[in-house]
């Protein structure tokens, strides 16, 4: 058997036969990770842990949740022997990111549909990705528009195989192989706990965006009979990530394998099998919250810098702020925890420098996102009185020449400027 090849495939070899799929991890069984500095920054019981589960690394562009996604559904639009993908998403999609990858890789076309969200350096340097890796790119300010202009174009593009926004189904509908990419993941997991890499988790925590990877997870784990409660810390609006949408995803994915081999054990998700965190979206999908700010560098700090990983403010920010208020209870400090990094911690920085920033080759529709003058409460290191009635406070993406309404006076902007200027460069562009 090629070692790349879905564990599920190993359990149930009928699949191989029915459920399409190809290659794209490059390194898999992705690692797992004990949380040390962090365990005792939350003071844990000898009898407790934290792991975290490194989807960020695998593969080598590009980690996180997405290709694990699109090893099925590319299978698929390959086994239809479509010449082209076409997706949808926000501004800063990582999955339509994952997408224009993937298919200059496999020398199919890219096409991205997309809307407003709010706008930060992630944006920035998301759009300048899409076209560099040769996505064309569509846009409109929201999700009606793109899904209308989207329909024409699958009129005009039958050989486009068309995947839902991140790759999950909506509300039960579309195609669930990408939820299957994520049960595979479990399966990937439980081999782990078998081998001895970490006990078997009480708890996982992950970002619920679309919902595929929570709910492949879900299911993975009821078609193998463990004990493990999910959390899933919402990121996205509540129309989709809800206890109903997640219950329908996860059983149209178990029941689309049922029916590919009748081995699968006959399994139903239930509502009660998982909890939805809803506290930490803040106002809406993208918007950067304190608490997941915290998150993001207080894991840095402990854990990414020597580890190599880092989070961002859209999903894992969220999801390890609602772990952090988790382990701040005294009654989990004894339970085993697993936080599953979804996001892509490989290096596309210096990606970046290369394509020097050069927004102007965008389509015109785009220049707003570079257009418009950001505010910075980082680079000017202002005091703590002066952050808290600042605008921009935490917005930690937001680059320094971009400062606007700054309370400093001249010569101090200057000279935070300055000095930041370096280190931004360093970590930065
Ligand atoms: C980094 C990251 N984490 C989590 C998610 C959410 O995954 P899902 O859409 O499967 O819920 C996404 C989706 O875009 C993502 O980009």
């Amino acid at each position: 058997m090629d070692a790349k090849e879905p564990i599920l495939f190993k359990s149930f070899p009928a699949l191989k036969e029915k459920v399409p799929w190809i290659s794209l991890l490059t390194n898999i069984p992705t690692p797992v990770d004990k949380l040390t500095e962090l365990e005792k920054h939350f003071n844990m019981a000898s009898d407790g842990s934290v792991y975290i589960k490194r989807d960020d690394i695998d593969h080598e562009i590009y980690g996180g949740n997405k290709l694990r996604k699109f090893e099925f559904l590319i299978g698929e639009a390959l086994k239809k022997k479509k010449k082209g993908i076409q997706t949808f998403g926000g501004v800063g999609t990582n999955h339509g990111l994952a997408a224009a990858i993937v298919t200059k890789e496999l020398g199919l076309k890219c096409d991205l549909f997309l809307a407003d969200q709010p706008l930060t350096w992630h944006v920035q340097r998301s759009l300048l990705l899409f076209d560099h890796f040769g996505a064309r790119l569509h846009y409109s300010k929201g999700y009606g528009s793109i899904a209308l202009k989207g329909g024409i174009f699958r009129l005009f593009h039958p050989k486009h195989f068309m995947m839902l926004p991140g790759g999950s189904l909506l509300l039960g509908r579309g195609s669930p192989l990408g939820t299957v990419g994520f049960i595979n993941a479990f399966f990937e997991l439980k081999s782990q706990i078998d081998g001895g890499k970490l006990p078997k988790p009480d708890v996982i925590f992950v970002a619920g965006g679309s919902t595929g990877t929570a709910a492949g997870l879900i299911a993975g784990c009821k078609l193998l009979g463990l004990d493990i409660d999910f959390k899933i810390v919402a990121v996205s609006d509540p129309m989709f990530v809800n206890p109903k949408s997640i219950t329908t995803n996860c059983n149209v994915t178990l029941e689309y394998l049922q029916d590919m081999d009748e081995a699968i054990p006959k399994v139903k998700v239930e509502e009660d099998d998982f909890e939805i965190y809803t506290d930490y979206l803040g106002s809406e999908y993208g918007v950067k919250t304190i608490r997941g700010q915290n998150a993001v560098d207080t894991i840095m700090e402990l854990e990414g810098k020597k580890k190599g990983f880092k989070l961002e403010t859209t999903y894992t920010g969220k999801t390890v702020a609602g772990l952090f208020d988790y382990l701040n209870k005294d009654e989990n400090k004894s339970k085993n925890i697993l936080f599953w990094n979804t996001y892509n911690s490989q290096n596309l920085d210096d990606l970046l420098r290369k394509i020097g920033f050069n927004w102007k080759n965008l389509p015109k529709k785009f220049y707003k996102f570079y257009e418009t003058k950001f505010q910075c409460w980082q680079i000017t290191e202002c005091p703590q009185e002066t952050r808290k009635k600042c605008p921009a406070y935490l917005n930690h993406e937001y680059r320094f020449w971009k400062v606007t309404k700054c309370s400093l006076d001249e010569e101090k902007q200057k000279i935070a400027r300055d000095a930041l200027s370096k280190v931004i460069e360093l970590e930065d562009t």
